[in-house]
């Protein structure tokens, strides 16, 4: 199946984005001495995006990593049963890192990203997000980063897919699920 996107449905433009990029590249600079080591980790596969525009844009020397688990189909909420399909290279022991997602939801997967790298001895664990979908959540999570809040909608684009479709679409659209 594949969903039509009609310029009524795009909900952040290119230029919308890259703004909000820009932004939240300054809050990061800002927020870290420059000699302090950094190590951004996204989670894959939507956050890769975002996270190349974004590291591009923050004036610093960062190390980064990525990190993919297990998802649960766009209709359904996380259950607790998270698992990790593939695992970060770099140490995190000691050190500050900022988990970069495309789109938080319940906010079970970041809660459970969380506690995975507290675990493995990161000495700080910022939060970094393209998208919030505040009225979602499930769990209380605290975020340090974020592009934009946006309404309880699907939505695809610059990273986000339905079903691996409209990944790469350079803007972000809302997709009808009543069409699936
Ligand atoms: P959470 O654990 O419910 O916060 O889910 C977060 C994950 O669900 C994200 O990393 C996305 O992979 C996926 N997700 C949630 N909402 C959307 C959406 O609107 N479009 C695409 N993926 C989504
Ligand atoms: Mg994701």
């Amino acid at each position: 199946m594949s969903w039509n996107i009609h310029p009524s449905d795009i909900l952040l433009n290119e230029d919308q984005i890259q703004s909000g990029v820009e932004r939240v590249a300054l809050e990061i600079s800002n927020t870290f001495p420059t000699n302090e080591p950094l190590l951004m980790i996204g989670v894959l596969n939507g956050a890769f995006i975002f996270l190349s525009d974004l590291c591009r844009r923050i004036q610093r020397d960062i190390a980064v990593d990525f990190i993919q688990i297990s998802s649960y189909g766009q209709n359904l909420c996380s259950s607790g049963n998270i698992t990790i399909k593939k695992d970060i290279s770099l140490s995190v022991f000691g050190r500050s890192i900022i988990l970069v997602e495309d789109i938080i939801d319940s906010g079970h997967s970041m809660v459970f990203l969380q506690q995975y790298f507290a675990l493995k001895g990161a000495k700080k664990i910022y939060v970094c997000t393209f998208l919030d979908k505040k009225d979602r959540r499930e769990v209380p999570l605290n975020i340090d980063f974020c592009g934009f809040t946006i309404p309880n909608h699907f939505v695809v684009g610059y990273g986000l897919d339905a079903k691996e479709q409209h990944r790469c679409l350079p803007y972000v659209a809302i997709i009808n699920e009543e069409k699936e």
